[in-house]
């Protein structure tokens, strides 16, 4: 496998990629926001957004050039949470407040920016790997080469929303901690009925965090 940054003549791909093997991603399944194969209007216009921060990863086979996965990486600035909690109240789509609302508010309570006295964090947002190329340790590869851009970029913490129980696998053994876990079944609508149906392994979402710059002995 080989790894390259993401330029621009390569966005429509990843996108088509996504559109492919993103769907299965544990709440987007369960309140199906984006549907396989078909084009996801208000998630793209996320990932196009995270593209375009230049700070982005693909793997790829290097006899067909077919993407093999990729790791949408981008800056979060203080304030731009809150700025998108205020943003998400012009948007109708109830399956998008189901996974938004859910993350942005996560983020809110547990205030990584006043916590670290830092203004700036690089998130790693979307990890997806082809289906044909998975458990072969390709988001793992992903996310540590996301880690040394981070690193080299000098930013001082890096986090990911892993809301997959095999994104926080790949979290862990990079010696991400988690900063907060939410269990997905505590959530019910106003008749009791749980909001997030997600199966087991993937019980839990969890905001994982690593500091960086600093080395071990
Ligand atoms: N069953 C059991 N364990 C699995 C499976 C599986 N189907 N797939 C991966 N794992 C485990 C691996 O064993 C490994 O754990 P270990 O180190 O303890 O052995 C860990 O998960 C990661 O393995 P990788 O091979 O590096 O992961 P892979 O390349 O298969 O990609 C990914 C994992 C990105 C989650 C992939 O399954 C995928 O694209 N899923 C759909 C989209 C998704 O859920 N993305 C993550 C959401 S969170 C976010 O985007 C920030």
């Amino acid at each position: 496998m080989e790894f390259a940054p993401i330029r621009a003549n390569k966005f429509q791909e990843v996108i088509e990629h996504l559109r492919e093997h993103f769907p299965d991603e544990p709440l987007n399944e369960c309140v199906g926001l984006c549907k396989k194969n078909e084009p996801c209007e208000l998630l793209e216009h996320h990932d196009l957004h995270t593209l375009e921060e230049g700070l982005s990863i693909m793997a790829y086979d290097p006899i067909t050039g077919e993407i093999a996965g990729v790791a949408l990486n981008g800056v979060s600035n203080k304030g731009d949470n809150e700025k998108a909690i205020e943003e998400m109240k012009d948007i109708d789509n109830l399956q998008y407040k189901q996974i938004f609302g859910l993350l942005y508010n996560t983020n809110q309570e547990i205030d990584l920016f006043g916590k670290y006295g830092i203004d700036k964090i690089f998130e790693l947002r979307i990890l997806s790997v082809n289906s044909k190329f998975r458990g072969k340790g390709i988001a793992k590869d992903l996310f540590a080469r996301s880690e040394m851009l981070a690193e080299e970029c000098g930013y001082k913490l890096m986090k990911v929303d892993a809301t997959s129980r095999f994104s926080q696998r790949v979290a862990e053994s990079l010696g991400m901690i988690t900063a907060k876990a939410v269990h997905y079944g505590d959530f019910q609508d106003e008749n009791g009925k749980h909001i997030y149906q997600i199966e087991a392994p993937h019980e839990y979402y969890k905001i994982m965090i690593k500091e960086l710059g600093k080395k071990s002995n």
